[in-house]
């Protein structure tokens, strides 16, 4: 095994979830001469890392990590002696909604990330750039910096902003190729010394022009406005698949019209059963926050529609299916295909499938789950509810018996089903929901399945 004097730089990151092990992964192996180390407070979660069944399902994840895992690459529940050994530290711990206190159900919990700072502190003995990589609100950097800077041991610790914009299930090509790399920073010696160190890692591998460099504050405030850009475009589509339904109007067609505008573009606005993931929401909340903290309330209030959009969506989506199933869901069988909050991915935070089986349940259906990724996260999801939802991993046993199937995530999987053998094995008049609008329609309808697409007119025999 290589000493740590054969390489050029020790790079440590805090935090082996989805971010920093993908974003580790990839620099690991496109920096052959940095040693690159991943700590975490979560002992399974570092032997996971060092196994072939890695904790996170990532398309493409378990080629890089197996290219460079053990030779620049390294997994350790050792913090202390990581950070004494590194001279750039990326923290890229969880930052989730606070739960209690002032700005409970918005703010970021910062307390994760203030333990860092401290752990930081502790066990340093010499300069260190520290990086947020985590997404944090505005100002948190400056605070940080504060903290950690006031230790008594007369070491300078420069922080960064370096906000990550992977998306999950294709966060191995969105590190390879980025839009942009985002590196914010203090614009004096020290910060700028810093930055261009930090401009020098992705160098490697990202053209110059997409590294785009900025003060901390806009570095973070880009991070939340990104995120709230694009769930904003899924609440607008969806507000208008809601017009659809009532109006013959197809929201597939008038998405793709609208995308046609060079000036709107053509990605996120597709229409669906609404967002999950673990950041959308956090986020949007977030910046409602900072707004609200500012007095900006009509910009608060903007922001926060999005999230209630987002949520009218997801009770819409199963007031239908109750209304359409003849106004009662009670004692009936309903197969929802897809618990990720989206494709290629395991991963459920706030996934819109939650809320979905939730109101399922509260409205006394049967409902089996089915999805190739996420069951042991569905399980965990819905610990409180084990007696009233059966898991099933063949999506055709979850059907068999069922008055309807609701899509919820767009599994490619899905697409493809032979759903004649599905139709036969169901309970009738049979149903069918696509919270995704990824099957199809027109064939369900003539095999005989009583079909709502979200902002399509349903196709019914009923
Ligand atoms: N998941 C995404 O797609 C995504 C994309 C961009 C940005 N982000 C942001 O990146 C950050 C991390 O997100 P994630 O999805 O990787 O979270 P995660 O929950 O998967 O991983 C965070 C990890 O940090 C560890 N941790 C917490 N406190 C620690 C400490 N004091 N010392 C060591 N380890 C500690 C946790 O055990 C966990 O394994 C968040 O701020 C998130 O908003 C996430």
């Amino acid at each position: 095994m290589a000493t740590q004097t054969q390489f050029k730089k020790n790079i440590l990151c805090i935090g082996a979830g989805y971010v920093g092990g993908p974003t580790m992964a990839v620099i690991a192996l496109k920096c052959p001469e940095y040693k690159v180390t991943v700590v975490d407070i979560n002992k399974d979660r570092i032997a996971a890392w060092q196994s072939d069944t890695l904790p996170i399902y990532e398309p493409g994840l378990l080629d890089v990590v197996k290219q460079v895992r053990g030779k620049n690459l390294f997994f350790s529940t050792e913090i202390d002696k990581n950070i004494r050994e590194s001279e750039v530290i990326f923290v890229s711990v969880n930052t989730p909604t606070k739960t209690f206190g002032e700005g409970a159900g918005k703010a970021a919990d910062l307390q994760y990330w203030e333990k860092t700072a401290r752990d930081i502190i502790k066990a340093s003995d010499s300069d260190k750039i520290i990086i947020e990589k985590s997404t944090l609100p505005v100002r948190t950097a400056q605070a940080m910096a504060t903290i950690l800077n006031a230790n008594e041991k007369g070491i300078h610790f420069e922080v960064l902003s370096n906000p990550e914009f992977l998306a999950e299930g294709t966060a191995i090509k969105d590190l390879y190729e980025p839009d942009r790399v985002l590196i914010g920073s203090r614009e004096n010696d020290k910060g700028i010394r810093a930055r261009d160190q930090i401009v020098d890692i992705y160098a490697h591998w990202v053209p110059k022009d997409k590294i785009v460099t900025s003060n901390v504050w806009s570095a973070e405030l880009t991070k939340l406005a990104a995120n709230a850009f694009l769930a904003q475009r899924i609440s607008s589509i969806n507000t208008i698949s809601a017009l659809c339904e009532k109006t013959e109007a197809n929201v597939n067609e008038v998405s793709r019209a609208i995308g046609m505008d060079a000036r709107i573009g053509n990605r996120f606005l597709k229409a669906s059963v609404g967002f999950g993931g673990s950041c959308f929401k956090k986020d949007i909340l977030n910046l409602v926050y900072i707004c609200e903290t500012y007095g900006l309330t009509e910009v608060a209030r903007y922001w926060e529609s999005v999230v209630a959009i987002n949520e009218y969506q997801e009770r819409r989506f199963v007031q239908n299916m109750s209304r359409m199933m003849f106004n009662t869901v009670a004692r009936k069988r309903i197969a929802v295909f897809g618990f990720a909050f989206k494709a290629d991915t395991g991963d459920t935070r706030e996934s819109p499938a939650i809320h979905v089986v939730r109101q399922l349940i509260d409205e006394r259906a049967h409902v089996v789950v089915t999805d190739p990724e996420a069951l042991p996260n569905a399980r965990h999801d819905l610990k409180d509810v084990l007696d009233k939802v059966t898991f099933e991993e063949d999506p055709y046993k979850a059907a068999a018996g069922a008055h309807a199937i609701a899509v919820v995530t767009e599994w490619e999987l899905y697409r493809s089903l032979d759903y004649k053998k599905i139709f036969a094995a169901m309970e009738k008049p049979a149903f069918m929901f696509d919270g995704r609008g990824i099957v199809d329609h027109q064939k369900l309808y003539e095999i005989g399945f009583n079909v709502f697409p979200i902002g399509k007119m349903p196709l019914k025999h009923v």
